[in-house]
């Protein structure tokens, strides 16, 4: 095993490659145990290349079978080949063609990267590097190709044969096998090559584009599950119309294919027309998939489309660049929800996910710049920093430019950087000069890492009708980055007056506010605001305009006004989680709740969820209180997880008390009779009521008995899965026999299986570990397939506070062991659960020893991966 610091890889050290691969041509015999892979690739020298410079290629579990330069075999003295790189010394300075055939064994490719089998079909994943995996190549993003491959299988195996773009020449083999030659016409890194080979089924469906197009729709899944395609292909139509209606792009080739696998690593693969999907993100009907699950198919195959352009057009130079593709990526897919449902409450979802993601990660050892500057392993920076925070990024561009400043900069970026592998750099520079606007400054939420605080204090002058805003911002240090700069902050506010209205002002001087937004670039800014005719109330960061952290301080009276009055939904949403989580900190530091504060918040919910203006989405995200995780980030420091469990069960109780009326007729009023559809409508409805269902069963006594029953009568999963969920969590009478009805019912289907897993590993009562091991110690259990793996442990891990952070320690032992067996198989997905320890340091003293301790005697187990080795230290060390 090489040494750690070897593996460091510097972005200052970037260079381009001395060759250059314009063209590649495959040949991949699959052949079960053991395929072969012949290569023909078209390489140059780079100007200036010096000559004898020797041409080094990546690999990586690769045999060499032969090597031949321009048709001519190479003497053994000419190169050197391991299974880890490919050197050929003195390579001519001219255009050549290397040949190469080597071996690779996909059906032991428990990695799940560059060619394996899942399920008996062969598929790919190449990014970021995998291709090597396959042939010895340049294997970085910044080399770009045209690629044909010719793909050579037994015809009953795998009648199927895919590639990237189009299908140019196919037919017989003899012996049985046949053979397909797929071609893309367009350049593109290796990390988007994809080829599929299998015994699928498949639907078909077509997208005329706006330019007049004719373009193949294809999705390809095992056989028996072409019904449950459905929603995924209406969702790739819609996905394709609203990038030409709203980024003005099209589609670019004549075929689009997606392939639903059942092993893979992440959510799904977005290679140049042959996107690779982790099934559960295709799959879905009614009586098997919830309503967040057709969610998530909706925004996946949206995300993965829409990296045609931003992605595969448009790539990154190195794996620095990674969040110039995923948060801008992001960012469309996001937009692209709201406006195919509710922006507010697509908003406040997002924001939920990165607070409850993204800020431990920024607040924590793994912390990291968006764009970092230096890695171990590339795979363990697809991270919610480089995604989630990469995509409110770029949202605060699109709030300081406005709408049409921000499509006119997306505009600049196609045209200018088509067919490039570019970086963060250069896209800066295009919104600069699309808008004129200096935006070096605003780079830095690139380069810096962590999570701004900003704390805003105000007064009012009535003599003087002057009021004065004092913000100011800090940001903590994160590993390697001791000192910080101020961060450019689009403060999107408004002042509200006591009649609710918007308060106005005759002059505002001290800061750069421009309308309804305050640029704050500095420590601190005191804005004054004068002619103000009342004492106001600030409603800051309106749509969460920053990606910051807000102390202000305001009294319940003041919160609960605005969650009454503020005319932006997502900051009336935000001051109830407020007052809630004011009341929530303080008790779990000792200071109970007094009960007129309780009465007052239970009014104002009362009052939110009864009104007609607002959706049922809306209300169904106010009855979703602080989380305990929301709750532990917001303490900091010696956090007890099981008290705060019993704290937030108190909370709920006390606060249910008041509103069983108000939830209850809710719940009864929400009821339906009609034929299930994912709408936006109709989930915002179900949410609503099983939202209110859920805190019945957490804080009545009426509430299991409502469960069981909703359980027993569902006509859907969302309805099913919303009663039994409370149920199990809470450990109610009767949880245990629903669980085995469920069981026995459905987990023959192995994404509801999932289900069934996950919530084994939520209650957090002390049988839980116990219950895990006995599911992995059961023979059947597939224990190489990472959709499994993470329904079970790593949902425990990252989901069960109460018993991962047990106070003696087992859980985090169970983890750390786990994490070593299956580091073994598929140190990705080990790698990843590893993170769930990434906020030890601020449990109290005793789980942070042995917290610890565990992650100690992780590393002391030795011969661990790359990708976990790399976890593992940062998480200590940090
Ligand atoms: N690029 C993929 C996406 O964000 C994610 C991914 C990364 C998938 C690495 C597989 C491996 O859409
Ligand atoms: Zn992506």
């Amino acid at each position: 095993m090489p040494t750690d610091a070897e593996h460091t890889i510097f972005l200052k050290d970037y260079a381009p490659s001395p060759y250059v691969i314009e063209g590649v041509e495959l040949e991949v015999d699959i052949v079960p145990e053991t395929s072969t892979v012949r290569a023909w690739l078209n390489i140059s020298p780079r100007e200036g290349t010096a000559p004898g410079t020797p041409l080094v290629l990546n690999g990586e579990e690769l045999k060499l079978g032969s090597i031949a330069l321009d048709g001519a075999p190479l003497v053994l003295s000419a190169y050197e080949a391991t299974p880890g790189s490919l050197t050929v010394f003195e390579p001519p300075l001219k255009r050549f063609v290397l040949e190469t055939s080597v071996t690779i064994e996909p059906e032991k490719n428990t990695r799940l990267m560059g060619l394996y089998r899942s399920s008996g079909t062969w598929c790919t994943q190449c990014e970021p590097e995998g291709f090597r995996r396959i042939t010895y190549f340049l294997d970085r993003p910044d080399n770009l190709a045209v690629y044909k491959v010719k793909m050579i299988a037994d015809r009953a195996l795998a009648p199927v044969l895919l590639a990237n773009g189009n299908l140019i020449d196919s037919g017989d083999a003899g012996n049985g096998r046949h053979f397909a030659t797929w071609e893309d016409p367009f350049p593109k890194p290796s990390y988007l090559f994809a080829m599929v080979a299998g015994d699928l089924g498949s639907i078909h469906d077509n997208f005329t584009t706006a330019s007049g197009r004719q373009v193949a729709l294809g999705i390809y899944c095992e056989h028996g599950k072409e019904d449950q395609c459905a929603y995924a292909m209406d969702s790739l139509k819609r996905a394709m119309l609203w990038d030409e209606r709203r980024f003005g792009r099209e589609y670019d080739l004549d075929v689009f294919n997606i392939v639903a696998v059942s092993d893979f690593n992440f959510g799904a693969m977005e290679n140049k027309g042959l996107n690779i999907f982790n099934d559960k993100l295709v799959f879905a009907r009614p009586e098997t998939a919830t309503d967040a699950d057709f969610g998530s198919i909706e925004r996946v195959i949206a995300h993965e489309y829409f990296h045609n352009w931003t992605g595969d057009r448009i790539t990154c130079r190195d794996w620095f660049q990674l969040c110039l593709k995923e948060g801008l990526t992001v960012y469309r897919d996001q937009e692209f929800t709201m406006d195919e449902r509710s922006r507010p409450v697509k908003r406040i979802e997002d924001v939920r996910l990165l607070r409850a993601a993204q800020f431990p990660e920024d607040g924590g050892p793994l912390a990291h710049p968006a764009r970092p500057d230096h890695y171990k392993e590339i795979n363990n920076f697809y991270t919610t920093t480089v995604y989630e925070k990469g995509a409110e990024i770029v949202r605060m561009l699109a709030t300081l430019l406005g709408e049409a400043g921000f499509r006119k900069a997306m505009d600049l970026y196609f045209e200018r950087h088509d067919g490039q592998a570019t970086t963060i750099e250069a896209f800066i520079k295009v919104f600069e000069d699309a808008s004129g606007v200096d935006l070096q400054h605003f780079q830095q939420w690139y380069l810096q890492a962590g999570t701004p605080k900003v704390k805003a204090e105000d007064q009012y002058d009535p003599a003087t009708k002057t009021y004065r805003l004092k913000l100011r911002q800090k940001i903590d240090p994160t590993p390697g980055q001791p000192t910080k700069q101020p961060m450019v902050l689009p403060v999107k506010f408004g002042l509200i007056g006591p009649n609710g209205a918007p308060a106005e002002w005759s002059n505002v001087s001290g800061g750069d506010v421009r309308d309804d937004m305050i640029v704050l670039d500095k420590d601190a800014v005191e804005l004054v605001f004068e002619g103000v005719a009342n004492r106001p109330v600030p409603s800051l960061f309106r749509g969460f305009s920053a990606p910051v952290n807000l102390d202000i301080n305001l009294t319940q009276d003041d919160q609960l006004f605005l969650a009454r009055h503020d005319s932006d939904p997502f900051n009336r949403w935000q001051a109830l989680q407020d007052v809630s989580m004011t009341l929530l900190t303080n008790a779990v530091r000792g200071r109970m709740w007094a009960e007129p504060a309780i009465d007052s918040l239970a009014t104002a919910i009362g009052e939110t969820i009864g009104l007609e203006s607002l959706d049922n989405a809306f209300k169904a995200n106010v009855l979703l209180l602080p989380s305990e995780a929301d709750i532990a980030r917001t303490i900091g420091e010696n956090v007890d997880p099981t008290q705060i469990h019993e704290v937030r069960a108190a909370f709920i109780r006390a606060l249910v008390g008041r509103l069983e009326g108000a939830l209850r007729a809710t719940y009864d009023r929400l009821a339906s009779e009609d034929a299930y559809s994912p709408d936006q409508r109709q989930a915002g409805r179900r949410s609503l009521r099983n939202n209110a269902l859920g805190l019945l069963v957490r804080g009545s006594s009426v509430g299991a008995e409502l469960a069981a029953r909703q359980y027993q009568s569902a006509g859907n999963m969302t309805d099913r899965f919303a009663a039994l969920t409370p149920s199990v969590v809470m450990g109610v009478p009767g949880a245990d026999a629903l669980l085995e009805d469920f069981r026995v019912r459905f987990t023959a289907d192995p994404l509801v299986y999932d289900k069934w897993l996950g919530l084994n590993a939520a209650p957090p009562e002390d049988g839980t570990i116990e219950r895990i091991r006995t599911i992995l110690a059961d023979p059947s259990f597939p224990k190489n397939n990472p959709n499994r793996l993470r329904a079970l442990v790593g949902s425990f891990a990252a989901g069960n506070a109460v018993q991962f952070a047990r106070q003696d320690g087992t859980g985090f032992r169970f983890v750390a062991e786990f994490v070593a067996d299956v580091d073994k198989r598929n140190p990705q997905v080990a790698a990843r659960v590893l993170t769930a320890f990434r906020t030890w340091r601020n449990y109290e003293p005793k789980r942070r020893a042995e917290a610890e301790a565990a992650l100690k005697s992780l590393r002391d187990s030795g011969g661990l991966s790359r990708n976990t080795a790399d976890i593992l230290g940062r998480t200590l060390d940090g």
